[in-house]
């Protein structure tokens, strides 16, 4: 049987959701809010190590600046409450993304709720948030740059220069310290990565369901990660 320790979800169709009831958009995202707080007590109630959830990225700036600040706000008002359902679950918070491109209260309080959360030893949430996988992974190069990575790697044969690298670049990556994707998950219908963890899912099974994001719910989770256990993973080996 597979082991899954890390799952990845693109949480698509707030908008559409609330459009079909007649609603606003904002209406949608704050019912994708409570999705996040049962999708996140399932997986830590499952001993899953790692769950990384896409909340905005860094195209989303392109939005209108209504549905922006709505969301902007939603993660304050999430981060205010929240530190309860996290420290009764043992889970630890993390967020990945350009966070500097936060609001300074934004960027205050996901200090906070890390600083909080970072002894607890099950489920370890990333909350993508202003992150972009291109972002990542060039943020990750810079950093190699200003640590005079690559200097060292002249030094070596190229194999092990460009292993070298590679394990630099894994080191240096916001998920630094965590397991690959086993299980990328996306809801909505689209079936896409949209600059999500392209490093990080190199191996990951995929899985698009056209439910919406509101929708979703730990049952089908469940029916999810028992289409998982069934599939073959060969990791480019036979
Ligand atoms: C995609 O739906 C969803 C987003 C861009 C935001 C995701 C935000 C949440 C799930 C709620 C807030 C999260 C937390 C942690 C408080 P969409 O708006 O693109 O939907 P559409 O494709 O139907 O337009």
């Amino acid at each position: 049987m597979n082991t899954l320790q890390h799952i990845a979800i693109i949480m698509d169709g707030n908008g559409r959701w609330a459009s079909a009831k007649g609603k606003n958009r904002t209406f949608g995202h704050r019912q994708g809010a409570k999705v996040v707080r049962e999708i996140t007590k399932y997986c830590a109630g499952q001993n899953i190590k790692y769950l990384t959830l896409y909340a905005f990225s860094t195209e989303n700036w392109l939005r209108p600046k209504s549905e922006v600040d709505f969301l902007m706000k939603l993660l304050e008002h999430y981060l205010q409450s929240e530190l309860e359902v996290y420290q009764n679950n043992n889970i630890r918070f993390v967020v990945i993304g350009d966070v500097e491109g936060l609001s300074k209260k934004l960027q205050k309080l996901i200090h906070a709720m890390q600083d909080a959360t970072t002894q607890n030893t099950g489920l370890t949430q990333f909350l993508a948030l202003n992150y972009g996988a291109k972002n990542e992974i060039a943020r990750s190069a810079f950093s190699l740059y200003n640590r005079n990575v690559f200097a060292q790697a002249k030094t070596l044969k190229r194999e092990q220069a460009i292993e070298y690298i590679a394990k630099n670049i894994e080191n240096t990556l916001d998920t630094r310290g965590a397991s690959d994707v086993d299980l990328l998950i996306r809801t909505g219908g689209e079936m896409r990565l949209s600059n999500f963890l392209l490093w990080q899912c190199a191996y990951a099974e995929l899985f698009f369901t056209p439910t919406l994001w509101p929708d979703f719910s730990a049952k089908e989770l469940e029916s999810i990660l028992q289409d998982f256990y069934r599939r073959i993973r060969r990791f480019g080996g036979l």
